[in-house]
């Protein structure tokens, strides 16, 4: 396909939606199998209502090399067993960097190269820089409302979901007495 001419792209401060659209993805708690610590307690909630988890809206730039697109993820309150509800979370398999830009609620980026653990609080108008080769995952600390951010991320970086299966995140991140707390795990 040929680059795009230039446009202009409205995000509606009230809906938090891209205007025009592009496509959206619904994510529901079956989508997430293997991810969350307690397998039963995700079955249990899956076989209880499937729950829709989060939601990625895009922009109408193309996921194509040299493009910037940008999408909108929307991620419900909520929790597995304490676990609170995430992303599926990924690794670009082209080392490149990305943004998010908080829009409503309250998140957490967990970031893992393999061998160290971070983790941002993002917040409205808060940027998260995600370097590369740093696998990401959002959380919704937030207990009772959404948490939205805007992604700008390269076109060509692809995303690689199956490095998380294999290395995790070297932490999970539960609903605690005083707010978010993060737990990590001994690495294999
Ligand atoms: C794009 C990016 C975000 C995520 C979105 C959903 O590179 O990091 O737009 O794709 O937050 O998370 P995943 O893709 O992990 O299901
Ligand atoms: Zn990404």
């Amino acid at each position: 396909a040929p680059p795009l001419r230039p446009f202009s792209i409205r995000l509606d401060r009230s809906s938090l939606e891209l205007l025009p659209a592009g496509p959206v993805l619904t994510r529901r708690l079956s989508d997430l199998e293997g991810l969350f610590a307690d397998e039963a307690a995700w079955r249990a909630d899956v076989d209880n209502g499937d729950p829709i988890v989060y939601t990625v809206a895009s922009s109408p730039v193309p996921e194509t090399a040299t493009e910037l697109p940008q999408s909108i993820t929307r991620i419900r309150p909520g929790d597995v067993a304490g676990e609170l509800y995430f992303t599926k979370g990924h690794m670009h398999p082209v080392a490149e960097g990305e943004i998010y830009l908080g829009l409503e609620g309250e998140g957490g980026l967990l970031l893992f190269d393999g061998t160290d653990i971070e983790f941002l609080e993002i917040t409205p108008d808060r940027i998260g820089y995600i370097p590369p080769g740093w696998a990401h995952r959002s959380v919704n600390v937030g207990s009772n409302d959404d948490y939205s951010f805007l992604a700008v991320y390269p076109g060509g970086a692809g995303h690689d979901y199956g490095w998380v299966l294999e290395h995790g995140f070297g932490a999970r991140v539960y609903a605690g007495a005083a707010g978010a707390e993060l737990r990590s795990y001994p690495q294999p």
